[in-house]
């Protein structure tokens, strides 16, 4: 016997379909469901997405990094450089200013975290939001305070605080090296994926190889230094468990900055142990 027909489920259901996008019961042909070809919004994103990694203007951007960041001789002529820069992809899509670096321009320690969210895009400062604030208790319990130089793998804040494209860090890596190499500094805290991936060049998870010690080294010039991937403070703020792992990456950082200081005080660093 035929089940009795339930109206409201059969228009629910026929709603359901409508709204998927199917507007018709049967076609004229017959069409090949196995093919699926992507909508045309999607394609224009993924047209859109290719041209970002290969378009001679990301080229050119790169290039005008590299050569405008080299041109700098001081940490502050750096920053005017990023400030006057504008071939980033994320400048456009609603930051209200470039956020390069706050902290002390002859600091031990350099800090690099993804990039600018709201608080950081109005005031024109890294990391003083909530999750800057985590940070900056945690350094002064650490020993660290005043002895930090902090900024970011994008200088420019991504719309909505998405994490930062490959193709927006790369552009800002000059800036990000050249940094580097004008600091000089003795030790390296990378704080979360994002910034991992731009530094160490890697897709390896945060959480396996935060706390393992690894070494940043640029590929001219001789600059290099110990680096600690570590949890990001805002991701400390939503797993406040996490603390902990976040707290001994610290102070392995700290332990790490202490005897390298020690052996430059003591004349021991680099050379070979007697005996
Ligand atoms: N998160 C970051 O990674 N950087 C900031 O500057 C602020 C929040």
């Amino acid at each position: 016997m035929t089940p009795p027909l339930d109206t409201a489920a059969t228009e629910s259901l026929l709603a359901f379909w409508r709204d998927a996008g199917v507007d018709a019961c049967f076609g004229d042909a017959p069409v090949d469901r196995t093919h699926v070809e992507p909508p045309p919004a999607l394609k224009a994103v993924a047209r859109a997405t290719a041209s970002v990694a290969v378009t001679p203007d990301a080229d050119d951007a790169l290039a005008d990094a590299r050569r405008v960041s080299a041109e700098a001789d001081t940490l502050e002529a750096l920053a005017a450089a990023v400030s006057g820069f504008r071939g980033c992809p994320l400048i456009g899509m609603g930051a209200r200013q470039a956020v390069f670096s706050r902290g002390n321009p002859e600091a031990p320690v350099m800090i690099i975290g993804e990039g600018p969210g709201a608080e950081e895009d109005e005031l024109g400062q890294p990391f003083v939001g909530k999750a800057g604030r985590l940070l900056d208790r945690m350094l002064v319990e650490a020993g660290l305070e005043g002895r930090v130089f902090i900024t970011n793998t994008v200088f420019w804040r991504p719309p909505g605080n998405r994490t930062p494209t490959a193709a927006e860090q790369a552009v800002c890596a000059p800036f990000i090296e050249r940094a580097f190499a004008l600091l000089r500094p003795k030790v390296v805290l990378l704080l979360g994926a994002a910034a991992i991936k731009s530094v160490l060049s890697t897709d390896e998870g945060i959480m396996r190889l935060r706390g393992q010690w690894k070494e940043w080294r640029l590929a001219e010039g001789a600059v290099s230094a110990p680096a600690m991937p570590t949890l990001h403070p805002a991701f400390l703020l939503r797993q406040p468990m996490a603390k902990r792992e976040a707290w001994a990456d610290m102070l392995s950082l700290s332990v790490r900055l202490e005897e390298i200081e020690g052996a430059l005080t003591h004349g021991t660093q680099n050379c070979p142990k007697k005996g």
